[in-house]
């Protein structure tokens, strides 16, 4: 099937964002060299940058320049790249393909993989915490990096990765598997959207909780997507090993509930995503164009 593109805009935003990730990195030249080409290559090597995607389809829908928005969707790719970096370690995943080249501790080895990770967190941090000019004050600010942290941490993103660990061989039951994937992946897709809504300076409980509820949905929705990719999808166009879920017996959506109820799941998950941004109308566009491109995604 061949790969559905992303709508100008978001193309445009995704290429504004790698510029962003480059200017945020050390240079490559500064020592310890070794590390900083780790950070540069588990950063750097393509992915789709669906996380700062998301914090500026949200920020711009209040009205928000992207420049104002280069902190949040910045902080949330590093925190992303650093996930993936230690997700693939031999001790997690062990996986040695990831964005079509080999995973960062093949490349750099364990220990350099391991600091690679644990130095793009602090960055992200570091990151959220610099003023680009942005005009987004320090309390704002203070709140942004509690969200960010909140996502990071055992009640969210690492929270999620243990749950999967733990899980490994288990039969878990739906409530169970949901719980593991809104934390792995689904935390940090709710903090990119509430980051970016924070930024544009969007203070509505209204407006916060119909985006809570879109990003909840998108974020499960996204996993799933992984989950039946990992399965059906194309190593090509994956650019990593399909068929690792069911080889390490992970808990997954199709192993579950299998392949046909998985996409209805998907289907009806995007439709409530779509569902809980019409109060934004016209404004929530690209907001709708990833919930449709998160869906359908070959890779
Ligand atoms: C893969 O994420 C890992 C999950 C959280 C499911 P992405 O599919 O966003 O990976 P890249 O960044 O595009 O490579
Ligand atoms: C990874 O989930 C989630 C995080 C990195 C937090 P997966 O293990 O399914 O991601 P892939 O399939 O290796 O990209
Ligand atoms: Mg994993
Ligand atoms: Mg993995
Ligand atoms: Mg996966």
């Amino acid at each position: 099937m061949p790969a559905i593109d992303l709508s100008p805009t978001l193309r445009a935003f995704a290429a504004h964002a790698d510029t962003a990730l480059m200017r945020a990195l050390p240079a490559i030249t500064q020592p310890p060299v070794e590390l900083h080409r780790a950070m540069h290559y588990a950063l750097m090597g393509g992915g789709k940058r669906m996380r700062p995607l998301l914090v500026y389809a949200s920020g711009t829908a209040f009205g928000a320049p992207l420049a104002r928005l280069d902190g949040a969707a910045v902080a949330v790719e590093i925190i992303h790249a650093y996930s993936l970096v230690h997700d693939d370690l031999p001790a997690m995943d062990d996986d040695a393909l990831r964005r079509g080249r080999p995973t960062c501790h093949i490349e750099f080895g364990e220990a350099m993989a391991i600091l690679a990770g644990d130095a793009l967190q602090a960055l992200a941090f570091e990151v959220l915490t610099r003023d680009h000019g942005s005009g987004i004050d320090a309390e704002t600010r203070l709140e942004m990096l509690r969200v960010l942290a909140h996502a990071c941490g055992s009640q969210g993103m690492a929270g999620g990765q243990a749950f999967d660990l733990l899980a490994v061989g288990q039969q878990l039951g739906l409530d169970d598997l949901e719980r593991m994937h809104v934390h792995k992946t689904g935390a940090l897709i709710r903090a990119s959207v509430r980051l970016g809504a924070l930024a544009a300076g969007c203070r509505d409980e209204d407006t916060l909780a119909a985006l809570e509820r879109y990003a909840h949905c998108v974020g499960l929705a996204f996993q799933i997507r992984d989950d039946i990719l990992d399965v059906e999808g194309d190593p090509a166009q994956l650019g990593k090993t399909p068929g690792k879920d069911a080889a390490q017996s992970k808990p997954t959506y199709p192993a579950i509930i299998g392949m046909q109820a998985s996409a209805a799941h998907l289907a009806e998950l995007t439709a409530e995503a779509l569902h809980s941004i019409e109060p934004l109308g016209d404004s929530a566009s690209a907001l709708r164009d990833l919930a449709r491109f998160i869906a359908e995604r070959q890779s």
